[in-house]
């Protein structure tokens, strides 16, 4: 009887401890997230402007969201997704893919509220719960105001329905548990400070996802502060390999660039006499205003100045700064 008790006691305990376990992993990793609401973006022809400005030319979404030849989506393909080439040279086999955003009803988003399109992009949760990964740049886009945000759904609607059905994202352990961690819901305005030219600048980098690129980001692909702006990641698109360069205003960045020269260079993909590699969106970015260049250059002129050689057109060598190898990377 004693026996029988104590294999019960024992059961009991495992059952109990088995019952927490399962509790604390799916409270830990269930995402931060708030309930959608019913609230509906009015489409008016500033926000269809402002919105095809940020999804085509600002933000670049378009060129991800699409099957494209690394310059622009293939003619008629236009926001139908995609599986996107591995980023990094890095062990992480994932399977990322970038969902259909026009308003196919079965393979696209046709079906999603207002809300929940614009959850999705802020906040990082889809419309079934599931958070996204982070090569949907939503890091960034926490700080996309109100207004553009409506206008970004608002043109996003308009988008010509296209079927294509598309596999699923695969992550490899454990980066599908740990990307659940990172939403947060967005329960306040968000009014973008357009004070100065600097500030105006900062937040178009922001929604740009300049920094996004031009980091260093470490093994498991946290962006290293120090190098914000400074480059350094070898990013990886298919088979050609680019060094995403120092763009802050050092000697071994950009500080010898004019305002003239740095529009130039992101409209044209061009840059002393050699074209860039076509991972920089200069086939968006051509459709940038004169403003929006200006700003933007003000505010890379007001980030701290960071010593990194990078050199894209040289071969590779170890780099002491950023810990990858890189062009010029013993010269620093
Ligand atoms: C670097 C590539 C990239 C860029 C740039 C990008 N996205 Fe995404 N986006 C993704 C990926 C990848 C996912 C899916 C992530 C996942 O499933 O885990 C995604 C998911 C989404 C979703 C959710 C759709 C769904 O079915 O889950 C929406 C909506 C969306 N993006 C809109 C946008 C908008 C609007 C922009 C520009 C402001 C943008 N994206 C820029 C890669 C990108
Ligand atoms: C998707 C990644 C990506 C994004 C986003 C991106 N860039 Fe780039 N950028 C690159 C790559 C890759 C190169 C280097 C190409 C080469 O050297 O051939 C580059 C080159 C440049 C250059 C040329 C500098 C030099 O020394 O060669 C400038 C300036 C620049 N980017 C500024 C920007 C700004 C400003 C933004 C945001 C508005 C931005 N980039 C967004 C990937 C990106």
């Amino acid at each position: 009887m004693r026996k029988v008790a104590r294999i019960l006691g024992w059961f009991v305990a495992v059952l109990f401890l088995a019952i927490c376990t399962f509790l604390g992993w799916t409270l830990l990793f269930r995402p931060l997230t708030r309930p959608v609401t019913n609230q509906k973006f009015e489409s008016t022809p500033q926000r269809l402007a402002r919105g095809r400005y940020i999804v085509e030319t600002l933000g670049a979404c378009i060129k991800c969201h699409s099957p494209n030849n690394l310059l622009k989506p293939l003619p008629g393909t236009e926001g139908s997704g995609w599986v996107l080439p591995p980023p990094h040279d890095n062990p992480w086999k994932h399977k990322t893919v970038a969902p259909n955003i026009t308003s196919d009803m079965e393979t696209g988003i046709g079906l999603w509220t207002d809300d929940e399109i614009g959850r999705a992009i802020r906040e990082g949760v889809a419309r079934n719960g599931r958070s996204l990964n982070l090569r949907m740049p939503y890091i960034h886009y926490r700080n996309m105001g109100d207004e553009d945000l409506a206008a970004a759904v608002v043109y996003l609607r308009t988008l010509k329905p296209i079927r294509n059905p598309l596999p699923e994202t695969e992550l490899v352990f454990p980066v599908q548990f740990l990307v659940r961690t990172v939403p947060r819901p967005v329960t306040s305005p968000v009014v973008p400070d357009q004070s100065t030219t600097e500030k105006r600048g900062q937040y178009l980098v922001t929604v740009a996802t300049c920094a996004e690129c031009h980091s260093s980001h470490d093994f498991s692909g946290h962006a290293l502060d120090s190098l914000t702006f400074a480059g350094g990641d070898v990013l990886w698109f298919g088979s050609t390999p680019a060094t995403v360069p120092n763009i802050t205003p050092d000697e071994t960045g950009i500080k010898s660039v004019t305002a003239d020269s740095f529009r130039d260079i992101l409209r044209t993909g061009q840059y002393g006499g050699r074209k860039l590699h076509p991972l920089m969106p200069s086939d968006q970015y051509a459709g940038m205003t004169d403003t929006d260049l200006n700003d933007i250059y003000a505010y890379l002129r007001s980030v701290p100045p960071v010593k990194h050689v990078v050199d894209f057109t040289v071969a590779a060598t170890p780099c002491r700064i950023c810990k990858n190898r890189h062009g010029g990377g013993e010269r620093n």
